[in-house]
């Protein structure tokens, strides 16, 4: 039944000039047909470079606005017209305009978990993979890092030389975990490296041997010479990791780390959108494109 379903949507594909991209929380049967992969920031250079009619992103509201943002003459379809990131709706524009009064004298730095309307009065995005480099290359020294304060205290910690002011937001998924359960799994795998995603908390990240976005975390695993791991992120990525590396062991630092938004997403929504009958159109003003495009192409400058 997947088999059948995956290869009638790679039938369509290739008859409609499509092109599927997929972030690394989605479910391995979406990933297959995926011409491309990634973390955030690779989903964003690759949605600036693709050559196709129509994109269909098999992710979060953010990412399929990311990739209209860049290219405006295609057809751009959310797979899942529900799957929304809550760390992007968390903060809106009138918010963010208000906290700026305050800091006049700040760089605005929006995590690329952020609606198209908050990235227009922010100057510069950035990613997990992203974030330390940016920051650090850009000019001014005091930068207003939003909406992720977990990310924003990691990225501070790297940057000792700057100063950050952040809010209170971040991912309800990441921040479910905590140093218990990290205390907990090293106890029931003494041997297993810890790697963790920036968004989990200061007290947890504390407690890493490494630190990265999910490919980042992915790429380590499978280059390390070490054979047990405790993946602090979202679980597919143990599913991933597991697979693709059958003679090591992946342990997830907790059952609760899923994020139901990234896994609404099905391989019938997917058929559905080649099909044409399926999926969430994205459409912005050319106004709001605009304002929003300079802080990603700047993102994809510095980065
Ligand atoms: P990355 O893909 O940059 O690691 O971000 C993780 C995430 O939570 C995406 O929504
Ligand atoms: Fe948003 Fe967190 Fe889900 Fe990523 S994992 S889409 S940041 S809620």
């Amino acid at each position: 039944m997947i088999r059948d379903i995956q290869e009638e949507i790679l039938k369509l594909k290739k008859e409609k000039d499509i092109c599927i991209l997929a972030h690394c929380y989605q479910n391995p049967e979406i990933l297959e047909v995926a011409d491309f992969t990634g973390d955030s920031f690779a989903l964003s250079v690759k949605a600036a470079e693709t050559k196709n009619k129509t994109v269909i992103m098999c992710g979060v509201k953010f990412m399929a606005e990311t990739v209209k943002i860049l290219s405006p003459d295609k057809t751009v379809l959310l797979a899942n017209g529900d799957a929304g990131c809550p760390m992007a709706e968390m903060m809106d524009k009138d918010l963010i305009e208000q906290v700026k009064k305050s800091y006049s004298d700040y760089t605005v730095v929006a995590y690329i978990n952020t609606t198209s309307e908050l990235k227009t009065i922010c100057d510069i995005c950035v990613t997990s993979s992203s974030a330390v480099t940016i920051c650090n290359k850009i000019e001014n020294d005091k930068i207003l890092f939003i909406p992720d304060c977990n990310l924003g205290d990691w990225v501070s910690k790297q940057i000792p030389n700057k100063t950050f002011k952040l809010l209170s937001g971040g991912c309800p998924t990441h921040a479910r975990m905590s140093a218990e359960d990290v205390k907990k799994a090293k106890a029931a795998h003494p041997n297993a490296l810890f790697l963790v995603h920036p968004e989990c908390k200061p007290e947890v990240v504390e407690l890493a041997d490494y630190v990265g976005s999910t490919t980042g975390i992915m790429n380590y695993a499978k280059e390390s010479d070490a054979k047990e791991f405790i993946i602090g992120t979202e679980n597919s990525i143990v599913t991933h990791l597991q697979m693709e590396c059958p003679d090591k062991m992946f342990y997830p630092l907790s059952k609760d780390c899923v994020c139901h938004n990234m896994k609404a997403t099905t391989l019938t929504d997917v058929l559905n959108c080649c099909k044409g009958i399926g999926g969430l159109e994205i459409n912005l003003d050319e106004d709001t494109r605009t304002k929003a495009k300079h802080c990603i192409d700047e993102m994809i400058r510095l980065g």
